[in-house]
């Protein structure tokens, strides 16, 4: 593959599979005999329980077992829930499922109940009574901010380069605060699992998890079994956005329970349990203290963000990492606390982090630019990093120039006033806005098997678990750019821990760690291949070198004389061979570390905002990404697509509400909470700077699921400043806020 040449825009290799119902997804393994899994939830947010009932479920048609803290058999390895990021807070405690009387949070699971059919589990769980002590609760971050603690580890340290209080000499000032709701992920699919003991010291697990080896380590050490005696399968997922990062306490739980039952158990949460116990977009408050000089040349930024995490577990995301190197300014510090409040734990959602603190930081740049009346891109420029400010090396590649201009120009950004509320279309007022946006791209360590078949078709075999964003239809495309095998004879094979070793799908690494696997395997393959072409009896390469020879069309050619040719599946045959496999471990070498690696983003929005009605509509978007060599057009686009839908959402419709009285969330349905609509989605331009990374991995890709969302939430609200003068700091951006 040279650098130069584009990878073939394959369609989605799974997608007939999604859209006939041929997808099978965790919930849908039919095993004989399975049993059905509810959970009863806790109503307080903190205190313990006093009393439980649990006779009449007991004794419910069709009920197997009601289990609570009294007779979860022990879990024999457990000390932390596996799979959770973080040490305990000081003074937290971790959270067990059913293993004591304490109340940690509103919706913590206090029984389950197993039934022969889930409707039967459903009533007898409306049977369990409970009665509780109830104690004070705090679930309020904004009254509680005080409370902050620095969370352990390097990530998380307070930063601080030159002298960050110059800011407020400089001749222009800003400090603001901005606050980010609870968000949730919501993916169509429900949490759950599926468990099957196939014997004492093996289980088989369909699983909705991000990572099928992550739940196979988890559960092996939970019940103390060896790993390869537990099988997880977990092939397609419908949407993960980070709830599936962990393995959570009501699988392990279920697991218990499978064991002691001697019965597959199903537990398929409910769409109001998806707000409470796999995690969440932590509510999050930042300031933003920026100085510049009269030319636009940022003098110092202060950014400090606190976050909420649980009482039991701490939860850090890098909410004020981007601060630290996406423009080049002399004095820079940032501090990040969390709160420990009674609620669940949070988990990484979609751009963790950095899409909380690109809010507060692109708007604050937006406010800025307004100060110094100068327009938001020309006041990026000026500030513009060249190379890595915070760790002083070389990014490995930036093309945010290019992405600006892009964007810029497709958007039709000429057409935007500086001063807001300029344009009008009848009532509407109409305003343009920007952002960047940022994450981390590095290539990590995974495994990779590649089978070629006599009949020249080839086998791509890793255990990854695609959440979405089409990983096999990459790999498939990776592994033709290498052998020039037609995608249509490439069959990647995942999501199954009998797969070669592969990393949790999360963070934007797959496409870098998997897809160099994947290339590193084909590449040794078709060495393997050339060499036995050439030494084979009655060779057309005989005499040739490996380097003379090009694959492609599933046939190998001699370069110059393209009239000598080999099927590649002859290649076997001539040899003997069934089949000819290679299997690779593969990481990045010290490139990694010389290197700044990160992709980057721009968006562009649109809005027209009725200042009658208060209501915001984003009526075009643009997101540009330089995320490295795009090696699957349409499933890249898509997935942009997917991470601007979600910026709408963010700026301008999620929020999850608690009531603080009772510690409760109030809008825990897709109803009361909501997510974009069609109806809320103009079309999105998508645009690829599509340019090689050099030192990344062989395929010059980096990331891109999390860059599609960093970064949109501030280009709306600054688009919303731009229509009419208001610099709404609070997502999101209801009506009520604008008029
Ligand atoms: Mo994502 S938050 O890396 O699943």
């Amino acid at each position: 593959m040279k650098n130069d040449e584009k990878s073939p825009a394959i369609n989605r290799v799974d997608g007939r599979l999604k859209v006939t119902g041929g997808a099978k997804y965790f919930a849908e393994f039919e095993i004989p005999g399975t049993t059905y899994c509810v959970l009863v939830t806790s109503t307080i947010a903190r205190g313990s329980i006093a009393s439980m009932e649990t006779k009449k479920a007991e004794g419910a048609p069709g009920v197997l077992a009601v289990f609570t803290n009294l007779n979860l058999p022990k879990i024999p390895g457990l000390n932390t829930p596996e799979g959770n990021n973080a040490k305990k807070p000081s003074g937290g405690e971790t959270y067990r499922m059913l293993t004591d009387k304490k109340i940690l949070f509103a919706g913590q699971p206090i029984a389950m109940v197993i039934a022969d059919t889930l409707e039967r589990a459903q009533y007898a769980a409306t049977l369990v009574k409970t009665t509780y002590s109830k104690q004070p609760h705090q679930t309020d971050l904004e009254k509680h901010k005080a409370k902050g603690v620095m969370p352990q580890g390097e990530r998380n340290a307070d930063y601080k380069r030159g002298n960050p209080d110059t800011y407020k000499t400089a001749p222009v000032v800003l400090e603001a605060s901005y606050t980010l709701p609870i968000e949730v992920h919501n993916p169509m699919e429900l949490h759950g699992i599926l468990v099957n003991w196939t014997a004492d010291d093996q289980v088989m697990i369909y699983a909705k998890t991000q990572g099928v080896q992550m739940t196979q380590k988890a559960v092996a050490k939970a019940f103390k079994l060896d790993e390869k005696n537990v099988h997880v399968h977990t092939e397609f997922m419908g949407g993960g956005f980070g709830m599936g990062l962990k393995t959570w306490p009501q699988e392990i739980a279920v697991v218990a329970a499978a064991k002691k039952l001697r019965k597959p158990v199903k537990l398929v949460v409910s769409r109001d349990q998806m707000f409470t116990m796999v995690g969440h977009r932590p509510y999050t408050t930042q300031t933003i203290s920026m100085g510049a000089d009269k030319a636009g040349k940022l003098v110092g930024i202060v950014h400090e963000a606190t976050a909420e995490t649980a009482s039991y577990e701490d939860f850090t995301e890098s909410t004020v990492g981007m601060t630290k190197f996406i423009y080049n300014c002399p004095n820079v510090s940032t501090t990040y606390r969390i709160v420990p409040l009674d609620r669940g734990v949070p988990i990484w959602m979609r751009g963790p982090g950095e899409a909380t603190g690109a809010f507060a930081l692109e708007s604050a740049m937006d406010e800025m630019a307004a100060k110094l009346n100068l327009d938001p891109i020309e006041f990026r420029l000026r500030n513009y990093a060249e190379t890595d400010p915070e760790k002083n090396r070389p990014f490995s590649s930036k093309h945010l120039k290019e992405a600006y201009q892009l964007g810029a120009d497709k958007i039709g950004w000429s057409k935007r006033k500086n001063e807001p509320g300029a344009l009008r279309d009848g009532e509407w007022l109409i305003g343009y806005g920007m952002s960047s946006g940022t994450f981390n791209a590095s290539r990590g360590q995974a495994s990779a098997k590649v089978i070629l078949n006599q009949d020249g078709s080839l086998v791509i075999q890793s255990a990854v678990t695609d959440i979405g964003p089409g990983t096999g239809t990459a790999m498939v495309s990776i592994a033709h750019d290498v052998l020039g095998i037609p995608v249509g004879r490439i069959k990647f094979e995942m999501g199954d821990t009998t797969l070669p070793k592969a990393p949790t799908q999360g963070g934007s690494t797959i496409t870098s760690t998997v897809g160099s696997a994947v290339y590193d395997t084909c590449a040794a393959l078709k060495t393997s291949l050339a060499a036995l072409a050439i030494a084979q009896g009655n060779s057309p390469f005989s005499g040739s070198k490996a380097e003379d020879l090009v694959f492609e069309d599933g046939m190998i050619q001699l370069k110059g004389d393209r009239k000598k040719k080999l099927p590649v599946g002859d290649v076997l045959k001539a040899n003997n061979l069934l089949t000819l496999d290679r299997a690779l471990d593969s990481k990045g070498g010290p490139e990694q570390e010389t290197y700044s690696m990160y992709s980057f983003s721009v968006h562009f929005a649109e809005v027209r905002v009725n200042p009658i009605t208060g209501v915001v509509r984003v009526s075009n978007a643009v997101s540009v990404a330089d995320s490295g060599r795009i090696v699957s057009p349409k499933t890249a686009a898509s997935q942009m697509i997917g991470g601007v839908t979600g910026g709408i959402g963010m700026a301008l419709t999620e929020e999850a509400v608690l009531d603080h009285r009772f510690g409760r969330l109030v809008n825990n349905n897709l109803a009361d909470y909501h997510v974009p609509v069609s109806a809320d989605v103009p079309h999105i331009d998508t645009i690829f700077i599509d340019k090689p990374d050099p030192y990344i991995n062989p395929m010059g890709a980096k990331g891109m699921g999390e860059i599609a969302l960093i970064g949109f939430a501030a280009a709306v609200a600054n688009a919303v400043y731009n229509a009419t003068g208001q610099r709404i700091r609070d997502l999101p951006i209801t009506p009520d806020k604008v008029i």
